[in-house]
């Protein structure tokens, strides 16, 4: 278990703080509204998510690799009384069975995995045909200058964020993948560094659906 994992696994909450209060906290509610029935989360983290799923989730599957954010994410299932299992695989080898979910939920996390086609691949495999994957991440920005900055300083962020590429393009990716996209939207997220600003957010249904 690295030592930065740690502090930053201790430090994440704190440096979301401003953007979870000036937005991030209600796209999340408004997106994850839509989780229902068994809902597998990607990197979980520190369990943001927790707090917005609602009755109509009956089984929740939280996976998360990094031992620290796990440990977090126990913690905090617990004080809120959410019943949870918690899964600590990485997005690109999940431990589950195909088309058993309803629902896949991945926030801030497509940024973050070594290989996000292979997370995507598994994500859909498990998703039920007609089941929902729920995005919400910051990516490539669409403009190419700002794109150009975001790969001139993602070899420093990587190290900072803990993995994070701020310079992927994980709207092509989806765009790219078996599956409809039922709503996408870009957005600005608030009170971050220009090269993390473009927000993208997507509702996609599973091939089949
Ligand atoms: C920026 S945090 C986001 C946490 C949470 N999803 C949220 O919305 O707040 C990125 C998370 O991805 C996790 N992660 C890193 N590599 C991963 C992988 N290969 N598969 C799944 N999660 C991964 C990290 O441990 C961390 O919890």
């Amino acid at each position: 278990m690295s030592l930065y994992g740690r502090i930053f696994a201790a430090l994440y909450e704190r440096s979301l703080a401003a953007t979870e209060e000036a937005g991030l906290r209600a796209r999340r509610a408004a997106l994850l509204a839509r989780a229902r029935g068994t809902v597998v989360e990607l990197g979980a983290g520190t369990g943001l998510n927790l707090v917005h799923y609602g009755p109509a989730v009956q089984r929740l599957v939280l996976t998360e690799p990094e031992e620290p954010m796990a440990r977090r994410l126990e913690a905090r299932a617990e004080g809120l009384g959410v019943r949870a299992e918690i899964v600590r695989a990485p997005a690109e080898h999940l431990p589950l069975a195909d088309a058993s979910a309803d629902t896949v939920v991945a926030t801030l996390v497509l940024c973050t995995v070594d290989d996000p086609a292979t997370a995507l691949s598994e994500a859909l495999r498990i998703l039920r045909p007609g089941g929902r994957l729920l995005v919400l991440e910051h990516v490539r920005s669409p403009d190419p200058a700002l794109a150009r900055f975001q790969d001139l300083v993602r070899p420093v962020w990587q190290r900072v964020g803990h993995g994070c590429r701020c310079n992927r393009d994980t709207a092509a990716l989806l765009a790219a993948a078996p599956l409809r996209l039922e709503r996408e939207e870009r957005f600005r997220v608030p009170k971050v560094a220009t090269f993390v600003r473009p927000g993208y957010e997507a509702v996609a249904v599973g091939e089949g659906g």
